[in-house]
């Protein structure tokens, strides 16, 4: 039997690729380690968390003596690192939590590894899932590839700019055996709804303002989360070591194309007049430091390892917007309590 931690994996993502795991791996023991903040949620893994292979370990990844005792505990032959915070704006309202998390966590994981495979790397991977976030803004033209230079923009991007780095130095002082992959934005079920997509179908069924930055004219490049999944696996199993892999769908919009598209989604599921919802969208003032757009340019990956998103844009958001309106309980629970403080400290003077 194989060990795998799998860090994060109450959050968005995390959660898909543990559920992942757990099934199609019955013969490696995935143990999620978690701290459960405001973004972690043991429901999203309800249906796995019986199984066998799966344990949940509560803990926080910058405590090392913790890290320590489950790597003498698990011996991890790999390690899939998602604990992160992860929301820009966020971010710009108190960077330091995503300085002591995203960079000295990193750390302490590596630390962690290097310790405990003490030179012997035979059959062992640290991979780190990290954002196209590090490669900047782009103008109108071009695309993010792996040689892209690093230039983060805000709190959050640099925060995993600076992991990324230093996943890269323990690899080349230390030969630790590393793996990268830089994603662009997820969409799909169990996501936090502070994001956009989330946010927005969650407020057009509750009839609230939907909150536009700007003129709404940013562009970001959307990845059905199944499909980041797949992209993890295959990154894992055949990826080399000390290489980095774009991960991203080709589907870029504006943020305002995609508000209008799920207001006439979710107006026609709730058999609402079509578009009826566009009445509630409102123009608030813009994110500070506002990357315009982001866009992957995964041809590595799909030429070296053969990986294709399989979910059109169009299949992804209809199966979201369907995940959203019939988990009504879930966004209920998540939306609840700090929620509402958060809420209103982004938007309540905004809207
Ligand atoms: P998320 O915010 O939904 O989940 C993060 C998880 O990490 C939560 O379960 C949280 O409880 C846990 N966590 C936070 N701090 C922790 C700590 N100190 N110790 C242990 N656990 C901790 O995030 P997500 O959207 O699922 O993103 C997962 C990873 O993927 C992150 O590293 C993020 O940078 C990266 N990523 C996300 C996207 C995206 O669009 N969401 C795109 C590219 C890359
Ligand atoms: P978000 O989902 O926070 O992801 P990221 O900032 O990591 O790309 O935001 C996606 C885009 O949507 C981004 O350009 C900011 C914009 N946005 C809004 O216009 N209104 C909102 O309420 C939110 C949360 C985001």
């Amino acid at each position: 039997m194989k060990n795998i931690l799998i860090t994060g994996g109450a959050g968005f993502i995390g959660s898909h690729l543990v559920r992942h795991w757990v099934k199609t791996y019955p013969d490696t023991m995935v143990v999620n380690l978690d701290k459960l903040t405001y973004a972690g949620n043991l429901e999203n893994l309800k249906d796995i968390e019986k199984m066998p292979n799966y344990v949940f370990e509560k803990g926080d990844i910058v405590d090392s003596e913790l890290i320590t005792a489950l790597f003498e505990k698990y011996h991890f032959d790999g390690v899939i690192h998602l604990a992160a915070e992860s929301h820009v704006d966020r971010s710009i309202s108190n960077p330091m939590e995503f300085i002591r998390t995203n960079i000295v966590g990193t750390v302490t994981l590596l630390n962690a590894a290097r310790a405990a495979w003490n030179g012997n790397f035979e059959g062992k991977r640290f991979y780190h899932v990290s954002t196209d976030e590090v490669y900047g803004s782009l103008g109108d033209e071009g695309y993010f590839t792996e040689t892209t230079r690093y230039d983060p923009r805000s709190p959050y991007s640099a925060s995993k700019a600076s992991s990324d780095h230093l996943v890269r130095a323990y690899h080349h002082t230390y030969g630790l055996p590393v793996v990268i992959s830089n994603c662009s934005n997820n969409y799909g079920g169990f996501q936090f709804p502070e994001k956009l997509i989330p946010l927005v179908i969650n407020n057009i069924r509750h009839r609230k303002p939907l909150p536009v930055y700007g003129k709404g004219l940013n562009v970001r490049d959307w990845l059905y989360v199944g499909d980041h999944v797949q992209a993890i696996d295959l990154i894992y199993h055949q990826g080399q070591n000390g290489e980095t892999y774009n991960v991203g769908g080709h589907n870029e919009k504006q943020n305002i194309e995609i508000v209008k598209l799920l207001c006439r989604l979710v107006d026609r599921k709730l058999g609402r007049s079509e578009g009826e919802s566009e009445s509630l969208i409102t123009y608030v003032q813009d994110r500070a430091g506002h990357d315009l757009r982001y866009a992957i340019d995964s041809h590595k990956l799909a030429t070296t390892l053969g990986w294709q998103p399989s979910v059109t844009f169009e299949q992804g958001i209809t199966l979201t917007v369907d995940w959203y309106l019939s988990n009504e309980e879930w966004l209920r629970n998540v939306t609840s309590g700090d929620y509402l403080k958060y809420y209103e400290k982004q938007y309540g003077d905004r809207l």
